[in-house]
């Protein structure tokens, strides 16, 4: 009937497929193709019609690449409508993921079935989005208005038994035939009657709902999403189920998904999501490169970081060995991973069987001999070049010749690393952010020697232990922490030349970051930087023009380290570790400048947030311009995923081209003219400025 969906018949019962790949969405020739499909469905003889799709899943959602564009018709309605009316029961068979619209488009059926290994759910919230198909008002008919806000404005996937229990489902068939088990359901659903099941229709509205269940999901959504628009419009539209009628209601959810379609949130998080995918693509890697099975892994080093990463192969059934030097260290790091399992298990969200399992999966050693059938092994020891080329030789011998080797380091030159090793093509830089079982992101380095299967091998193992990777290349710092170098250093000189600690952070929070960048020196420690600063033998160690501010070391030498001893740009609540303004640091700060010879100055917000932004986008831009970030949009991802920007400012590279990059340039000009020592203006910045080009 169409390019991509087909009808046919077999028996008395009429077949209609959606053949769409990767993911089926819905894309208009599909709408258009349902619509005909369901049409001449209705007009047969037979007695009810399946809607089934090829490939490796059901229909995953509207065609995301279609938002933005003018709208090609037909609308959604046009089929859906067309598929509730029919005169024949009409029965979803589902495999693979329902998402979106492809949910919503099951809900227009008068019945669903799934295989077990089956996925529902509306993920529209994570596009900045709200289901704009008639899932806000068809679902809490369904599920009732509790389980529809968590699920709408959660946006998670349900297990296929899980909605079966919910009422989402109808039935579960066999994993085996899906078109079967979905032929003998219809028949019976014939001979029983052949009801018409539409849920627009099990109510006018969905009623005895407590409206203090709207309030609290807002006041959640605010807290835990913070600057989010899309949650809110979710729970709204959840709401207006509840108080309006349905056709009401339907015009309630597109005016709303109008609104959010059409702000810039949502463009930021399409591009997100599509930036997550082209992330993990290398650009000049032949299609058919090895990827290597890893079915065991090996961890050097118990610490925080060594722990967090085995947990990371524990959690998706993968057994690792985990290497320390001494006895105390292997118990002290086996006691911080339990711990943190059964904090997870006290949450409910791990069962005790799972804490042991997941515990059983880390076998602890201090024998590098053990390490001989591993595929791939970690390094994550401390953070130093002898001690790592040390670490290196010897995993060269025991390890067997397959063997992988990633170095997780946030600094080091991984060449110089596989330079001691026999096989510096199987090196390969893993940067895990910290918390390493929490953080999502993985920079993957690329070293002038690593060869694409090893490069294959570690994406694929990212996605196993379900990480966003980014291939980056070798620098000091790779991408994320290059930039975010520029960044602190722009917080110093706004201290010395007239900022106090919250005004340096109140402009970048408000923008929506998790947190300002001298609150997050805090919480990661300030002690790290001032020994590697002290080990360079700064500020002696200068050269001419150079611009340093002592205001870091100054605050470290008082045994301020942050959050973790109670101070350091700001004080802390020992009971709740809230954050206080500190005079002693503010005068501080002040008595530097004074004795710099710096006169202070009222520095405005919005010269704060440009300085601090524009730090981050001028280094990207000659991130992009040396080849260590392969396309604008990894950067894009690196911050989302590791440095607390929210997706909703799509990074930073996606907030510049937001902000023009003309205006941007002229401001990095303007402050590289005032302070030449820290400003430098990257030649890609002012070639696109010039040409009216974007990074994106
Ligand atoms: N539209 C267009 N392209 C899509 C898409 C969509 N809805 N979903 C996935 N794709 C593309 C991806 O970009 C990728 O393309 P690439 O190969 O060129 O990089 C390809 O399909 C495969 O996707 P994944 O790599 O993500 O494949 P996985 O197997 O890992 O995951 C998935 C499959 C779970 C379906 C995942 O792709 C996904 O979550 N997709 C988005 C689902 C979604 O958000 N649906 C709602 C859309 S909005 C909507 O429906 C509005 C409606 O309410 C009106």
């Amino acid at each position: 009937m169409s390019q991509s969906v087909s009808y046919t018949v077999d028996g008395d019962i009429g077949i209609v497929r959606v053949n769409n790949p990767p993911v089926n969405a819905l894309s208009h020739h599909v709408r258009q193709g349902l619509y005909d499909c369901f049409m001449a469905a209705d007009a047969d003889a037979t007695v009810a019609t399946i809607l089934i799709c090829d490939g490796r899943t059901f229909i995953a959602g509207a065609d995301i690449t279609e938002f933005g564009k003018p709208p090609k018709p037909p609308h959604f309605s046009l089929p859906l409508n067309a598929m509730e009316d029919m005169s024949k029961p009409v029965i979803a068979a589902i495999h693979g993921t329902a998402l979106g619209g492809g949910l919503e488009t099951a809900l227009c059926c008068h019945y669903r079935v799934a295989v077990p290994s089956a996925k529902v759910g509306l993920p529209e919230v994570h596009l900045g989005l709200l289901p704009g198909a008639g899932g806000t008002q068809r679902l809490p008919r369904l599920i009732g208005a509790q389980a529809a806000v968590d699920a709408i404005a959660g946006g998670g996937h349900i297990d296929a038994p899980t909605a079966h229990a919910a009422g989402v489902l109808d039935a579960l068939v066999d994993e085996g035939d899906l078109l079967e088990g979905a032929k003998a359901f219809a028949r019976k659903i014939v001979s029983a009657g052949g009801a018409l099941n539409k849920v627009r229709d099990i109510n006018e509205k969905v009623t005895g709902v407590d409206p203090a269940i709207f309030e609290t999901a807002r006041a959640n959504a605010i807290k835990t999403r913070r600057g989010f628009k899309a949650p809110l419009s979710c729970i709204a539209c959840v709401e207006a189920a509840c108080t309006l009628p349905f056709d009401e209601g339907m015009a309630r959810e597109r005016e709303l998904f109008q609104e959010l379609h059409d702000d810039l949130q949502s463009a930021a998080q399409q591009h997100i999501f599509f930036a997550e995918r082209a992330a993990s693509k290398v650009n000049d890697m032949p299609k058919d490169v090895t990827v290597l099975d890893i079915k065991r892994v090996g961890v050097i080093g118990a610490g925080t970081m060594g722990g967090g990463i085995a947990m990371n192969f524990a959690n998706v059934g993968i057994p690792v060995t985990l290497l320390e030097m001494k006895q105390e260290f292997l118990d002290k790091g086996l006691g911080v991973v339990r711990a943190n399992y059964e904090r997870t298990a006290k949450k409910g969200r791990l069962s005790a069987a799972q804490v042991e399992e997941r515990m059983g999966l880390i076998t602890p050693t201090l024998d590098y001999a053990d390490l001989a059938d591993v595929d791939m092994i970690i390094e994550a020891v401390y953070e130093n070049m002898d001690v790592k080329k040390e670490v290196f030789g010897k995993l060269d011998e025991v390890a067997k010749p397959s063997c992988i080797l990633a170095t997780n380091t946030s600094t080091l030159d991984v060449d110089e690393i596989a330079r001691v090793t026999k096989r510096p093509e199987m090196v390969i830089g893993t940067h895990f952010f910290s918390p390493a079982n929490v953080m999502k992101l993985l920079e993957i380095v690329r070293g002038e020697q690593t060869s694409f299967e090893t490069l294959a091998t570690t994406l694929a193992v990212t996605k196993a232990i379900k990480k966003v990777g980014v291939v980056v290349g070798v620098c000091d710092g790779f991408v994320g922490n290059r930039m975010i170098h520029q960044y602190l250093a722009q917080s110093q000189y706004l201290l010395e030349e007239g900022c106090l600690p919250h005004e340096v952070d109140a402009p970048i929070y408000d923008l929506g970051f998790a947190m300002g960048p001298l609150t997050m020196s805090d919480l990661a420690g300030l002690d790290v930087g001032w020994r590697i600063r002290q080990g360079k033998g700064l500020p002696e160690s200068l050269a001419e023009g150079d611009r340093y501010c002592e205001i870091g070391d100054r605050i470290c030498e008082k045994g301020r380290f942050g959050q973790k001893t109670g101070g350091g740009y700001y004080k802390y609540d020992p009971s709740d570790r809230s954050r206080q303004r500190d005079p002693e640091i503010e005068q501080l700060i002040i008595d530097y400048s004074r004795e710099k010879g710096i006169e202070r100055r009222e520095i405005e917000g919005n010269e704060v947030l440009e300085r601090l932004m524009y730090a981050l986008i001028n280094e990207g831009a000659w991130i992009l311009e040396e080849g260590i970030a392969q396309r604008a949009s990894d950067i894009d991802v690196i911050y989302v995923y590791g440095y607390g920007v929210p997706a909703y400012l799509g990074g930073p590279m996606f907030y510049a081209d937001h902000i023009g990059l003309d205006k941007v340039y002229q401001r990095v000009c303007e402050f590289a003219e005032r302070d030449p020592a820290s400003w430098k203006p990257a030649p890609l910045l002012k070639k696109l400025a010039e040409s009216g080009g974007t990074f994106n």
